[in-house]
């Protein structure tokens, strides 16, 4: 069975969206770990409660970015996975670390990238002005946020929207298109040429999500 490890930081609601999916026998895999950066990181506790191994990593330990990558590489390596998801890492990869599993790491970004990366890319997002953002899985790559999109989902801003109002509304959309990704790559549907990304057998050209959602 396939398997995949889970950096997080906080919340964890699309960690609960993959568990979900799994449970529900819609993705064939198993998450034999959950990392965090964060010891008071939410979807440590939500692991817990799905007999996931859950582990915190201080960052406090390590005199460097590397020295603590390098660390959790390696707690990684043991587990085999065949992909790392980056669920709400608030914590930029070493070149190191993406180069150690190149093209198995993959992130959801709350904006339609290229626009809006970085962090708090909603409020971002409502100081612009824009009138239609939404979320992107994307592989990681040593550009921040910057990688291979595999899905996008557009969502309208609302002119009464507050930071958390418009969070909530990508969010909603997140919980689906992350999951999909994921079966998708699991599934060997995901080919990577330089930039692009095709999903083989997946329908193109549907809004707001492209491609159109199978299963979520
Ligand atoms: C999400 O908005 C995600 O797009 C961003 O961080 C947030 C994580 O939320 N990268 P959660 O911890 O999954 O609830």
């Amino acid at each position: 069975m396939k398997n995949i490890v889970v950096l997080i930081s906080g919340r964890g609601s699309n960690l609960k969206a993959i568990i979900d999916a799994i449970e529900s026998g819609k993705i064939n895999a198993k998450i034999s770990l959950v990392l965090s950066n964060k010891k008071d990181a939410k979807g440590l506790e939500i692991a817990k409660i799905h007999g996931i191994k859950a582990k915190f990593v201080d960052p406090a330990f390590f005199a460097s970015r590397k020295g603590y990558d390098i660390y959790i590489a390696e707690l990684i390596r043991k587990e085999e996975p065949d992909l790392i998801v980056l669920a709400g890492y608030m914590r930029i990869l070493s070149d190191e670390f993406i180069e150690a599993f190149e093209g198995k790491i993959v992130n959801i970004h709350p904006s339609l990238v290229p626009a809006f990366q970085g962090k708090k890319a909603q409020k971002q997002a409502l100081d612009f002005g824009s009138l239609i953002t939404g979320c992107s899985v994307h592989f990681v790559t040593k550009e921040l946020d910057n990688g291979p999109v595999i899905i996008q989902a557009a969502v309208p801003v609302m002119p009464e929207d507050t930071e958390e109002s418009l969070s909530e509304r990508i969010l909603q959309y997140e919980h689906r298109i992350y999951p999909q990704a994921i079966k998708w790559i699991l599934e060997g549907r995901v080919y990577v040429e330089g930039r692009k990304v095709i999903v083989k057998g997946a329908k193109y050209g549907s809004i707001p999500i492209n491609p159109s959602l199978e299963d979520f």
